[in-house]
């Protein structure tokens, strides 16, 4: 049982003291808790929402690397689940009008904003996603048996999509990441010191447990989706226990669906293109949805830089059973 007794404040600041402490691949300010480095306002709310999340049976946790599709993932279990509520051709979807991060809310940021959220009034089931390994989620998250959906992606594609998102939103103290050499911040991803990183070790703890345990977590791949999205929309319906009947399968909802939430068509609705996050006078919406391709890493990175950062990922999840 390793469940972490929220410190107060002062002794979380003397807690973060005791941290190692590093500038990240995008230049944030980043702490070293058990093996993965957080912001430190993060972190505080990560140990917030370890001890005082409830879990419910009915729950959906979504869980991903910064980077890794988080927003398409959201958007596709909202849709998937709320189906016989919206059709997806409805004008009044939420979808069509609010960017994925507004439907499903990350933890982290509930609580940040407040240690003890009252979320019991959240009808089932409720979705929420988190970029916290395995290991600090909540004991109620891993013992309700509630569904659990990691996705992953090519570390590669999610440095080269990180590097331009601390482009348009700079570290506090870094103006653009565009001074910055990209062979640096390229050192400090390989070295795993990111956002919630490494993204390799995560996933491979989500990929464990979902080995372990296959009826509670669902391992997903960004690349599998892209390759094929009808047959991956077909896993996470069956897997949170809603499959499509053979009349949505002949009526052709799952292509709703998946065209739904295409990145073509979140991209260029109006809330996506000038909307601002809910939870930020900062970050734009369009932020999301840069270019949502497989391989766009050879575009930036050199052949050694990709040599390089396999090699690590290689290292690191060998004898394991998982690729990245
Ligand atoms: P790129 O920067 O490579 O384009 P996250 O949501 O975890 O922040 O991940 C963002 C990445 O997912 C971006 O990758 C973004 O373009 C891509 N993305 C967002 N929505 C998508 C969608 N509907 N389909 C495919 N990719 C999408």
């Amino acid at each position: 049982q390793d469940v972490q007794v929220l410190p107060e404040s002062n002794d979380f600041q003397e807690l973060l003291q005791s941290l190692p402490c590093e500038r990240g691949a995008i230049f944030h300010p980043l702490h070293f808790y058990k093996g993965i480095w957080y912001r430190a306002h993060v972190l505080e709310a990560a140990m917030a929402f370890q001890q005082h999340f409830q879990a419910r049976v009915t729950d959906i946790i979504l869980a991903t690397a910064p980077k890794s599709g988080t927003t398409w993932l959201k958007s596709l279990v909202f849709a998937i689940t709320h189906r016989s509520q919206y059709t997806v051709t409805d004008k009044s979807h939420p979808l069509l009008t609010t960017n994925p991060h507004g439907v499903v809310p990350f933890l982290e940021i509930i609580y940040r904003n407040n240690k003890f959220p009252d979320l019991t009034s959240t009808p089932p089931p409720r979705i929420y996603a988190t970029h916290v390994p395995y290991s600090m989620l909540p004991e109620s998250v891993k013992t309700s048996k509630c569904h659990i959906i990691y996705l992953c992606r090519n570390p590669k594609d999610i440095f080269v999509s990180m590097w331009h998102f601390g482009n348009v939103v700079p570290a506090e103290n870094f103006p653009s990441l565009q001074s910055i050499n990209i062979e640096e911040s390229f050192e400090r991803f390989c070295k795993g010191i990111e956002m919630f990183g490494p993204c390799w070790e995560q996933a491979l703890e989500y990929w464990k447990m979902s080995v372990e345990k296959p009826e509670e977590i669902l391992f997903l791949k960004f690349e599998d989706l892209k390759a094929d999205i009808n047959s991956q929309l077909k896993r996470i319906a069956e897997h949170l226990g809603c499959p499509f009947s053979s009349e949505e399968q002949n009526g052709g909802v799952i292509e709703d669906i998946a065209n739904l939430c295409s990145f073509e068509h979140l991209r260029n609705l109006e809330v996506n293109k000038t909307g601002k996050l809910f939870f930020s006078q900062v970050v734009e919406n369009n932020v999301f949805f840069r270019k949502g391709e497989v391989g766009d890493w050879m575009n930036i990175l050199t052949p050694s830089m990709a040599e390089k950062l396999d090699q690590v990922v290689k290292h690191k999840l060998h004898g394991s059973g998982l690729t990245l």
